[in-house]
């Protein structure tokens, strides 16, 4: 390394997509005893990077502006501090990074080395940045809290996002029957990932096509959440990851609920990493665009409908 700044995309202030300045001068991370310095080949988009942006999430988060965002990478090792072990300089790894720290829509990323784990070898890095924070939002949902078993039924929604895309893929590893919502123009996809049922949301209400479901994976929050009560089985349970579900509804229908937010685990994307070579999930592009067209990226992101992952080439 002979520079010590680096091109990134920061915020100085939140608002819109106007608010993203692709700099060229910013100070590389401080590599702490715990961390590996990445060198940031690719990073995703998630919307709540764009959350974030406009300022939403300030009293969950503790964030000091200027910020670069973007907690999805895809990289390779470029040191290692002194506490690491398990990994090299050089090593190909991926990560969804501690949300409170400075992201990955930059050329270089610090990260905890608990936090990261070695990528998919099947994966590029485009592939492969797309899969962290999904893969791990749907693990913590479907297998920490939802603890899904072979032959429940699961309904997932947006199953045509990031997140469910992923999700449909984990509950058929699990042996669930996946019962998926999108609009009809991703019926062929999300079967095409393993759904068993398709119910296009634009046309048909899921609660009266689908009932006795064992778990709801609740995507979208809002009306959605609360026409997804009448769905479940008794004791079955409603995981959101938009809105915390009310437990009085809850006891009185009988039923369990929680909210996820999710956290970073090396451990758990090693296990997705394994999944993914052998063939049994994988991440689904909606677009690659390059990080100076990142505001592009959260327009597309912010308009509900990607199908898949956006995500940030950043470097070959
Ligand atoms: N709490 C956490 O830790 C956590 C973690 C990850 C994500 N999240 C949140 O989870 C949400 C989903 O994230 P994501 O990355 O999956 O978003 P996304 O990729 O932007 O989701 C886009 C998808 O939503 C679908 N969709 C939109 N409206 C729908 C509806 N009414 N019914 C069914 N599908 C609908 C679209 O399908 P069509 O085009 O077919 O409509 C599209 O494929 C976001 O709010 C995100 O912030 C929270």
């Amino acid at each position: 390394m002979t520079t010590s700044t680096m091109k990134a995309v920061r915020i100085h202030a939140y608002g819109g997509s106007e608010m993203l300045h692709y700099e060229d001068n910013v100070p590389r991370p401080v590599l702490r005893p715990d961390d590996l310095l990445i060198r940031v080949r690719a990073a995703a988009v998630n919307p709540v990077d764009w959350k974030i942006r406009e300022g939403w999430l300030q009293e969950l988060l503790h964030h000091t502006l200027p910020l670069t965002l973007g907690w999805d990478v895809s990289g390779e090792v470029v040191a290692v501090g002194s506490e690491v072990s398990g990994f090299n300089v050089g090593d190909a790894v991926y990560a969804r990074p501690d949300i409170e720290r400075d992201g990955a829509y930059a050329e270089y990323i610090a990260v905890k080395a608990s936090e990261a784990a070695h990528k998919p070898t099947t994966l590029d890095h485009i592939h492969a940045a797309a899969v962290p924070l999904t893969a791990l939002t749907a693990w913590q949902v479907l297998v920490d809290a939802a603890r899904l078993q072979a032959g429940q039924t699961v309904l997932i929604h947006a199953a045509a996002g990031g997140v469910g895309s992923l999700a449909v893929q984990l509950a058929k590893v699990y042996g669930a029957r996946v019962i998926a919502t999108a609009s009809a123009v991703n019926t062929g996809l999300v079967t095409e990932l393993g759904a068993d049922q398709f119910i296009d949301y634009t046309q048909t209400r899921f609660e009266e096509a689908v009932k006795d479901v064992d778990v709801v994976f609740d995507t979208l929050g809002g009306d959605t959440q609360e026409r997804s009560w009448q769905v479940l089985k008794p004791g079955g349970i409603l995981v959101s990851v938009v809105s915390p579900p009310s437990e009085a509804v809850a006891a009185g229908r009988g039923v369990r609920s929680a909210f996820v937010f999710i956290h970073p685990s090396g451990e758990q994307l090693t296990v997705i990493a394994r999944l993914i070579d052998e063939g049994r999930m994988k991440p689904l592009i909606h677009t690659v665009l390059q990080l100076n067209e990142v505001r592009q990226a959260h327009t597309i992101s912010q308009g509900s409908h990607a199908r898949g992952k956006i995500v940030l080439h950043v470097a070959d």
